[in-house]
């Protein structure tokens, strides 16, 4: 149920039309860590992964109750979504070929907007890897995907999301009711980048 930005940007349908060309053609390898596009032999590793309440339980916009059925269809629905240029569902595996974490980005093309959502295995959390993984799908997301915005939500007692998004440069704009799929709401810290901010944050 994720939500598009709160700034409304002027873009053109062809700006729309190649950033929905970019999501069809993007190769998640350029990534790094062992990410792809998750498929349907995806859903034992990712129903496993997601079964942790410490993993996501912090999660606002995932399927609920997650079981085989529920993450099947969620998978489906993403691979549709991913045809249509507006989401990726993208799976990391560690070098045993287990899934050890996920991404999902929703795409807004006509408002040349995203919105990243992740976790990884609570083994891997608070060991830097998250926040340094997180940064540099927000550089991908921008250069590869090409929107000009980035919004992102956490709870407010995710204190390792905050510091982690604090640290890549976004900017706090107040807080938003998250949708949650059963209709139920989560109060939010929000954030929003351009890429011209993240450009000259990382770049220059
Ligand atoms: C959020 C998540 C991806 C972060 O990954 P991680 O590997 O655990 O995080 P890191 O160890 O890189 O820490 C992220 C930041 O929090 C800081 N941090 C870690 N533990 C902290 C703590 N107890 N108190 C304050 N800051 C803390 C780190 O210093 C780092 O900040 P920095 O980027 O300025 O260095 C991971 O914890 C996770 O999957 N959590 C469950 C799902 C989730 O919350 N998803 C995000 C929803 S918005």
């Amino acid at each position: 149920m994720s939500a598009p930005p709160k700034t409304v940007l002027d873009v053109s349908e062809q700006e729309a039309q190649a950033i929905r060309e970019a999501v069809r053609a993007v190769d998640p390898e350029t990534l790094g860590l062992g990410r792809a596009r998750a498929e349907l032999k995806h859903v034992p590793g990712l129903v496993a992964l997601l079964s942790d309440v410490r993993v996501s339980g912090p999660i606002y916009d995932l399927p609920r109750p997650i079981g085989e059925d529920s993450i099947t269809r969620w998978v489906t629905e993403n691979q549709a979504q991913a045809l249509a240029g507006e989401a990726l569902l993208l799976i990391n595996l560690d070098a045993a070929g287990e899934v050890s974490g996920y991404s999902r980005i929703t795409v807004w093309p006509e408002r040349s907007a995203a919105e990243l959502a992740g976790a990884v295995r609570a083994d891997l959390q608070g060991g830097g890897q998250g926040g340094a993984g997180m940064a540099r799908t927000f550089g991908w997301i921008f250069e590869t995907l090409g929107v000009r915005m980035m919004c992102l939500t956490a709870a407010l007692d995710n204190v390792r999301s905050q510091q982690g998004i604090d640290a890549a440069g976004f900017t706090r704009m107040g807080e938003r009711e998250a949708l949650r799929p059963d209709g139920t709401t989560r109060h939010s810290v929000y954030w929003e980048m351009t890429r011209d901010d993240w450009r000259l944050r990382h770049r220059l």
